[in-house]
């Protein structure tokens, strides 16, 4: 049997950026509009910094301003929730995001329901969990989305297909079972209490990996010819003393038998930032009142 086609998540990215820049520019241009984006970091977790570096350099790069507020970790949870405040009542800022995890003294819980629902682009607030569980227009978490575009680029329409997600998390596993029930998949979530995952796997036509453990998924768990959406990113250690990064899923099995695969990295990763823009501008766009012809998929 043929290879798998490997899904390039860095080419979709890229396209996509291209998309958002344009309209950045026309909405500057035309209607003195700046989408602004706020990211908070709380602490000094190497893995967060990069990820926060990554998300501002990305914001500027497409004509976005970008803010970053960068906390020290002892600093208190109503410190904390005073700053969110402020971001809420400050028309230069349309997206808000505090990267998880926060320190143990901090509620991520408090901390999710300051930010005002308009401008939550991770879509963690209640309100957004709602509306996307209830088919109505809020804000969808970055991840899950920046998986359902590459899906749908892919395999066009899904409506009847076998669906698995391994993991249950709020941030991916839950958001992205909830899409795919949207597009009429039949929607499985497998996870660390389920009593045969192998079996579980083997019925899908579409398997989304977000469990957070390296390799798990082997190549007999996969259905031949089915897509395999890789999300976990987990960093390991090779034989030479070396640090790989590897997803949830066994790549060099794995590729062997599915129709198409993401890789790791290169797959989901440069996805979660370019949706991450995407969700800002849809942000300003409707606190401005206008158009956002460039995210009228996935309202
Ligand atoms: N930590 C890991 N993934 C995410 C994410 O999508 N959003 C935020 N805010 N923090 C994260």
């Amino acid at each position: 049997m043929s290879e798998a086609k490997i899904i390039d998540g860095n080419a979709f990215a890229a396209g996509l950026r291209d998309t958002l820049a344009e309209h950045v520019r026309e909405i500057r241009d035309y209607n003195h509009v700046t989408p602004g984006l706020a990211v908070v970091l709380v602490g000094d977790d190497p893995a967060s910094q990069v990820y926060v570096r990554n998300k501002n350099r990305r914001a500027v790069e497409i004509g976005m301003e970008s803010f970053e507020h960068v906390l020290p970790s002892d600093i208190t949870e109503q410190q904390l929730l005073t700053l969110i405040e402020g971001l809420n009542d400050d028309p230069a800022v349309h997206g808000i995001l505090v990267q998880l995890p926060l320190p143990p003294h901090i509620s991520s819980t408090k901390v999710i329901e300051a930010i005002h629902p308009d401008k939550d682009v991770d879509g963690f607030h209640p309100w957004n969990v709602g509306k996307l569980a209830t088919g109505g227009k809020g804000m969808i978490p970055c991840t899950p989305l920046g998986c359902m575009m590459l899906l749908r680029d892919q395999l066009g329409e899904l409506e009847g297909l076998k669906a698995v997600v391994l993991g249950r998390s709020n941030i991916v596993g839950k958001p992205m079972a909830q899409l795919l029930l949207r597009e009429n998949c039949t929607v499985t979530i497998a996870h660390s209490r389920t009593r045969d995952v192998p079996a579980e796997c083997r019925g899908a036509d579409i398997l989304v990996a977000a469990v957070g453990r390296a390799e798990m998924v082997r190549g007999d768990w996969i259905k031949p010819g089915a897509t395999v959406i890789d999300v976990g990113m987990n960093r390991v250690t090779k034989p030479d003393g070396g640090r790989k990064l590897v997803g949830d899923v066994r790549f060099d099995e794995a590729v062997k038998v599915a129709g198409a695969i993401t890789p790791v990295p290169g797959g989901v990763g440069p996805m979660t930032i370019a949706v991450l823009l995407r969700n800002t501008l849809l942000a300003a766009c409707r606190q401005h009142r206008l158009k956002a012809p460039a995210c009228d998929e996935w309202v």
